[in-house]
């Protein structure tokens, strides 16, 4: 029984005629002489109804869940009684004449029908086949499918050309740990996986491709969260001899206007708004601001000052300020509302948090210590009215706190819309102090400072700015990209700020500087995560529900149960040993 069409695709137009279609068992209902069964294949789901005196009644009776099946039969109109509006092929149904079963399935974990809340992510994970059965993941995994087509139609046709770079190389700074594959060849010796190819795109520049692209996978040892996975991919590309990180930016727009609306139907703005980072973190206290809300943060230093408020002349006394936000709406809080964010800033730094209140009164703990008309005057700058709540914080470098705020309470008070809310963010430090108080790169140490920033570098390294880019959505980041250092010279001096010295510049990074003094073209892209955008296009809340076989948070991978133990045999080959048994030796 060959199929000869596809369940969704058969229409009111085919009543009449024969159709042969083939799929799984998605339900059976069985009621003694006749039995309807919904049978489902990629296309979608269809009823096929095996009436009484077709001899595969018996046959359709044994029928279980997600067991394989081919029918052949005639399509007909389904009885008015019996009309599904809810289907797409609710009008007809295929009354059964030939039933062959071809293949008998274990009763599955989980429902295919729904979106897979019934049960666990680890459970649908571990029986990943299954799950990707369901709708969701199907109809997922075809908007990967044709992001990726998309975007590969749109730079062959400006004149990029695709070509893949190394899986197993040496590391790339890109401020991760690596992924170490030991060498046989070379006991003791070890390849890095890429944590993306951005020193081979550099050294394709080099060598006179003109325009360069790849959906590349890339692989980054760090912590997971729903935007992260260990593997993943990026829409990796190089532009020789940009004019300036105009060209890339707009070609971006380009890009990303043509595959929303070849995708989702949705039309983007001829060009995104964009904000310096200083200017981001001052209004947003984020350098991914999400803009589908306000809520911007105000400074009111000038307002308080001279008030005897302790928190508020303690941080003006040391350079800080007073900054707040208006949670528009917000004022009917409790008192454990409030309680809850105050603890939300102190555990991200503030001393404390202090509200005004705006209703026919206006109170707040401030009230005590300045006056009515300065306090009419702060309500004024933040255009607050009644119904409004007014967080303030003060100190040094607040602005995250408040940020963070702005966030968890547009997302507890639903302010966020569905409309796609693009932004550039450029202009980002060159360096920034890691956690342990280390000088490193803001995105990777091969981003050029400002023309402006280049002669001084060294020492005002702390105020360089990058001649960089990152594009946001909706308050995630989406991808970032810089102009190139395309000397040797500069790139030194950029690894000598960083800390390193000659010999292990050469150690890490010779042959990159090498390569340098070869003919470098000045040089620019981009690299766009591709988990993530497709994670918003599909409106998902993890990247794991775009990903086909994605690891969990814990970086495992439930089905195939990897990673695993290797035999002392295969350790024996790389000359490698388990730590617990060089202890007891
Ligand atoms: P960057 O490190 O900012 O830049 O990475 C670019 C984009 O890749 C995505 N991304 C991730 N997605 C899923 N899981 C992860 N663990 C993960 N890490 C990063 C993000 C991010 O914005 N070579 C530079 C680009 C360049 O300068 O051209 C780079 O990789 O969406």
């Amino acid at each position: 029984m060959q199929r000869t069409d596809y369940c969704a695709q058969i229409t009111k137009q085919d009543i009449g005629r024969k159709a042969t279609v083939t799929g799984w068992i998605q339900r059976n209902r069985d009621l003694g002489g006749l039995a309807f069964v919904n049978l489902r294949d990629s296309s979608g789901i269809m009823q096929v109804v095996f009436p009484g005196d077709d001899s595969s009644l018996a046959a359709a009776h044994t029928l279980g869940r997600e067991d394989v099946v081919a029918v052949t039969g005639t399509i007909t109109a389904r009885d008015t009684v019996n009309i599904n509006p809810d289907m797409t092929t609710g009008e007809i149904e295929l009354r059964a004449e030939k039933l062959e079963i071809l293949n008998r399935a274990r009763t599955p974990p989980f429902l295919i029908e729904g979106s897979g809340e019934d049960t666990t992510e680890e459970t649908r994970l571990r029986f990943r086949y299954v799950d990707i059965r369901r709708e969701r993941m199907q109809s997922n995994l075809l908007l990967r499918h044709q992001v990726f087509k998309k975007i590969r139609d749109f730079f062959d046709e400006q004149g990029f050309i695709e070509i893949e770079t190394p899986i197993l190389t040496k590391s790339t700074p890109e401020g991760a740990r690596d992924f170490l594959v030991p060498s046989r060849i070379e006991p003791g010796k070890f390849y890095a996986l890429p944590q993306s190819p951005q020193l081979f795109k550099q050294l394709l520049m080099i060598g006179g491709i003109d325009r360069y692209f790849q959906l590349a996978k890339c692989f980054r040892d760090e912590d997971l969260r729903a935007d992260r996975q260990p593997e993943f991919t990026q829409l990796d590309f190089e532009i020789a001899f940009p004019r300036g990180k105009e060209e890339i930016i707009s070609l971006l727009e380009k890009m990303l206007d043509q595959l929303f609306r070849n995708t989702l139907n949705v039309h983007l703005p001829q060009r995104f708004p964009c904000l310096s980072y200083h200017e981001a973190i001052a209004r947003y206290g984020s350098d991914k601001p999400d803009l589908r809300f306000g809520m911007e943060i105000e400074d009111i230093s000038h307002l308080v000052k001279g008030c005897e408020y302790r928190i508020f002349t303690d941080a003006l006394a040391v350079g800080g300020k007073v900054l707040g936000i208006n949670a528009c709406g917000c004022a009917g809080y409790s008192r454990s509302q409030i309680d809850r964010l105050q603890k939300l800033a102190v555990a991200d730094g503030a001393g404390g948090l202090l509200w005004i209140k705006v209703g026919e009164e206006i109170s707040s703990p401030l009230a005590k210590f300045i006056t009515e008309e300065r306090l009419q005057e702060i309500v004024a700058l933040f255009g607050a009215t009644s119904g409004d709540l007014i967080l303030i914080v003060a100190g040094e470098g607040m602005e995250p706190v408040l940020g963070s705020l702005r966030v968890t309470i547009a997302h507890q008070e639903k302010m966020e819309d569905d409309d796609w809310h693009f932004l550039w963010v450029t202009d980002f430090p060159l360096f920034e102090h890691t956690e342990e108080g280390e000088l490193t790169s803001s995105h990777h140490p091969f981003t050029s400072p400002r023309q402006q920033d280049i002669a001084a570098l060294e020492s005002r390294f702390a105020t360089a700015l990058a001649d960089s880019y990152d594009l946001v959505l909706n308050g995630v980041e989406l991808g970032s990209g810089s102009i190139r250092i395309h000397s040797r010279a500069l790139q030194e001096r950029i690894f000598t700020v960083l800390g390193f010295d000659k010999e292990e510049m050469e150690e890490r990074f010779g042959f990159f500087l090498h390569a340098l003094e070869y003919g470098t073209p000045p040089h620019g892209g981009f690299a766009l995560g591709l988990d993530r955008c497709i994670m918003m296009m599909a409106r998902e809340s993890s990247i794991r529900d775009v990903i086909a076989f994605p690891k969990t948070t814990t970086g495992l991978c439930p089905l195939t149960n990897a990673p695993m133990s290797v035999t002392r045999e295969q350790l024996n080959e790389l000359k490698l040993q388990k730590q617990d048994e060089t202890r007891k030796e």
